[in-house]
């Protein structure tokens, strides 16, 4: 089907609290990896790519796979800008057919995050896409981050509320313990903060940086209030890990489908236990809706109350 929005799966996701997998993808064998399994499993899914994937796989490309990709499934697929840092960036991407911006100011003092990500919700909302914003900031591992760094750029729930009605950005990444570029699943979450923001804001709230956090962490944040969970590590790891065991087995192999075939294999598996692990897995019916909305629908037709 033709892409979608992820206001109405981030909505969707928040009433029936269950978490949408927003993978990562560099090129066409992860766009395939996740969007194929997504499809197996009957899940909505993000794609979402970021400036770095733009620059290597140029617009046109970038663009073009996820929306070939989305057009062979019957289970919605979103096309969303990861990390945009700014204004003109998320303007490009709009006119690329985007159909989720993030605008992410969180290194910018917080009036000029407040002012560029009103000014990026206001373009974007005239042709009705959303916009993601952050405020704290989700550190990165490659930085070599202290506890106390990573403490003191947590999202503050109060800020979070002022920064929401004054942006109007319709979803919000918030810092609360997980560190970007982790290949160990070793973070824990300040879940008491996930759930402060979201009573503060009411709009569904993303978890980045999640390759390093534990399982267990991810499903409490879910019910505290994360609708959507940004993965790019793991895959990461999932597919230079099968071309290497695939050069490996075979190091005389010259056809690059065999070895490089081997990583999407393992770029799939990733992707279906995140989306298990997400509660997003069977939300989607045979005609493309979400099961629960159809439910609700039927009995709302027969005047059940649900
Ligand atoms: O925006 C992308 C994500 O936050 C991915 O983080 O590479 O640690 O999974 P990760
Ligand atoms: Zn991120």
């Amino acid at each position: 089907m033709p892409l979608v929005s992820s206001k109405p799966i981030l909505e969707e996701a928040m009433r029936s609290h269950f978490a949408v997998g927003a993978f990562n993808a560099n090129n066409m064998e992860q766009v395939q990896a996740i969007v194929e399994t997504a499809q197996e499993e009957r899940a909505p899914v993000i794609l979402q790519v970021s400036q770095g994937a733009i620059r290597y796989a140029g617009m046109d490309f970038a663009a073009g796979l996820v929306k070939i990709a989305a057009s062979l499934v019957d289970v919605p697929v979103v096309l969303h800008l990861d990390h945009g840092t700014d204004f003109d960036q998320n303007v490009l991407c709009l006119r690329a057919g985007f159909t989720s911006l993030m605008y992410d100011g969180s290194a910018r003092p917080f009036e000029e995050n407040v002012a560029v990500t009103r000014r990026v919700a206001d373009i974007a909302h005239i042709v009705g896409i959303p916009v993601e914003a952050e405020l704290g900031k989700v550190l990165k591992i490659q930085d070599k981050v202290t506890p106390e760094q990573v403490l003191a750029a947590m999202t503050d729930p109060a800020q979070a509320k002022e920064f929401v009605e004054r942006t109007t950005c319709d979803s919000l990444a918030v810092a609360c313990g997980s560190i970007h570029g982790m290949v160990s699943r070793e973070a824990g979450l300040d879940i008491q903060r996930v759930a402060a923001v979201h009573e503060a804001t009411h709009i569904p709230l993303v978890l980045h940086g999640s390759s390093g956090v534990q399982h267990e962490a991810v499903v409490e944040a879910i019910k505290a209030g994360i609708c959507k969970v940004n993965v790019a590590t793991n895959l990461n790891v999932a597919l230079i890990e099968g071309i290497r065991k695939a050069s490996a087995a075979h190091p005389d192999e010259t056809d690059p489908r065999k070895i490089i075939g081997v990583g999407r294999d393992e770029v799939k598996e990733v992707v279906r236990e995140k989306i298990r692990l997400f509660g997003s897995a069977g939300t989607i019916d045979s005609t493309g809706g979400f099961r629960s909305a159809k439910k609700s629908f039927r009995s709302a037709e027969l005047g059940e109350v649900e």
